[in-house]
């Protein structure tokens, strides 16, 4: 069948620029005639991880829900914003208490990291802090990252980006994830056989 892919962005707030940018990159993906489950941090709502709580009642239901979801993917995007040069406690908080499953989700699962800011690094610092959790969980981060500086003015109308440049960048760098992507489902396959 298709590839499957999970796109979110990691901020919470409705009026988040990486939750445009996680609808942009949905977008390139059904382009390519993948199926996409387009999420937002919103849906994985959970408490602070507390070991207490893991013990007495196990994971609280948006982790559930972002495991489920993981699961069901080949490949993900996380579009995340970048808080004090590293990875926003909202989304770390979600990969701590998804990393308690067994089989742990993250494992040897493709994943692309976009992010959106409006300064003028556009994220990219927390992107680099989210590769090591990320890594550290066995998921194959892909090299190449974008990020979105002066994001605030980074959207036309019809929600692709206003620099054709960009736009164009962004295409090219989901398109070539997907390629590998591919490549390596069709190699699992027939390793199978
Ligand atoms: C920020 N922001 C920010 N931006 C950046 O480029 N580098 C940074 O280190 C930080 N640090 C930071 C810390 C905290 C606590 C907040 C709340 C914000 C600004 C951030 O990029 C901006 O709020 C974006 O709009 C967040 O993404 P969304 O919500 O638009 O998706």
């Amino acid at each position: 069948g298709p590839l499957r892919v999970l796109v979110f962005g990691a901020a919470l707030r409705a009026e988040s620029t990486n939750a445009r940018l996680a609808a942009l990159v949905a977008r390139l993906i059904a382009d390519t005639g993948a199926s996409v489950d387009l999420a937002t941090m919103r849906e994985f709502d959970m408490p602070l991880y507390d070991g207490d709580m893991e013990d007495a009642e196990g994971l609280p239901s948006g982790a559930l829900v972002l495991r489920d979801r993981l699961e069901r993917c080949d490949a993900f995007v996380i579009s995340s914003p970048e808080y004090n040069g590293s990875v926003p406690g909202v989304l770390k908080n979600a990969i701590d208490w998804v990393s308690r499953v067994r089989p742990q989700p993250f494992k040897t699962k493709h994943a692309l990291l976009v992010s959106a800011s409006p300064s003028l690094f556009g994220g990219n610092r927390g992107l680099w802090s989210l590769r090591i959790p990320l890594e550290h969980l066995g998921t194959r981060v892909y090299p190449d990252m974008f990020s979105l500086a002066r994001s605030y003015d980074g959207f036309a109308e019809d929600g692709r980006l206003a620099d054709p440049g960009l736009q164009r960048r962004l295409t090219e760098t989901v398109q070539a994830f997907l390629s590998l992507v591919e490549a390596d489902a069709r190699y699992v396959c027939l390793q199978r056989r």
